[in-house]
């Protein structure tokens, strides 16, 4: 079988394309198909911005997609970035400008910076909607620690670890992470649903 992840996002394509390694399960992102469709996401939830991107996907090409919206929940920001994650800094903002963005505005609040990811993972191939939620719960330091990884991995320490995402290899984040959970699951279901 083969799935359209919708996502131009490498860092996500690599993890995902390694969660469905050996399931019979092949993961084409649209970066491999060589679209780079900006789907606009007006929802106000990953859910809803995860059926977006999976919806529009399959619009367009008629066969099975998956999609995921994830983000960074921090408690002291009231939830901020959250479904803003992507583009907190700023239209064109780097993932640097981001978390730059988020060491400064915590630096009025004490320690521990409590937080959290969230993927919201979704199925759609035009008759069943299949969906699944992930977390990863750890801290935010005020430093930008390691070279691995994407996205707000620099500053953010699992609960439990006392490594950044980006301090810790692909292979462990990919067991432990949000998105390894939600598609873990979703994987589950969709084999064990027809
Ligand atoms: P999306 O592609 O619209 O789901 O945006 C997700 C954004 O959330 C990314 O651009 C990152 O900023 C952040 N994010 C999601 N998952 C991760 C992760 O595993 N590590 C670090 N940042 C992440």
């Amino acid at each position: 079988m083969k799935i359209i992840f919708a996502t131009q996002n490498k860092g996500k394509s690599e993890e995902v394309k390694a969660i469905f390694s050996g399931s019979g399960i092949e993961v084409f992102s649209l970066y491999d198909l060589g679209n780079n469709i900006d789907i606009e996401e007006h929802g106000k939830t990953f859910r809803e911005n995860a059926f977006i991107k999976a919806k529009t996907v399959y619009d367009i090409y008629k066969v099975p997609v998956v999609a995921d919206d994830s983000g960074l929940e921090i408690e002291q920001l009231d939830g901020r970035p959250g479904v803003y994650s992507a583009r907190y800094a700023g239209d064109n903002c780097t993932y640097m400008d981001n978390n730059l963005k988020v060491i400064d505005e915590l630096k009025n609040f004490p320690e521990p910076h409590k937080a959290k990811f969230i993927s919201y993972a979704v199925y759609y191939d035009g008759r069943r909607e299949i969906e699944s939620i992930g977390e990863l719960p750890g801290i935010i330091i005020n430093e930008m620690r390691g070279k691995n990884g994407f996205g707000y991995d620099p500053v953010f320490i699992p609960d439990g670890f006392d490594k950044t995402i980006s301090e810790l290899d692909f292979d462990f984040k990919n067991k432990i992470s949000h998105r390894a959970k939600s598609f873990a699951v979703l994987k589950v279901k969709l084999i064990s649903t027809d």
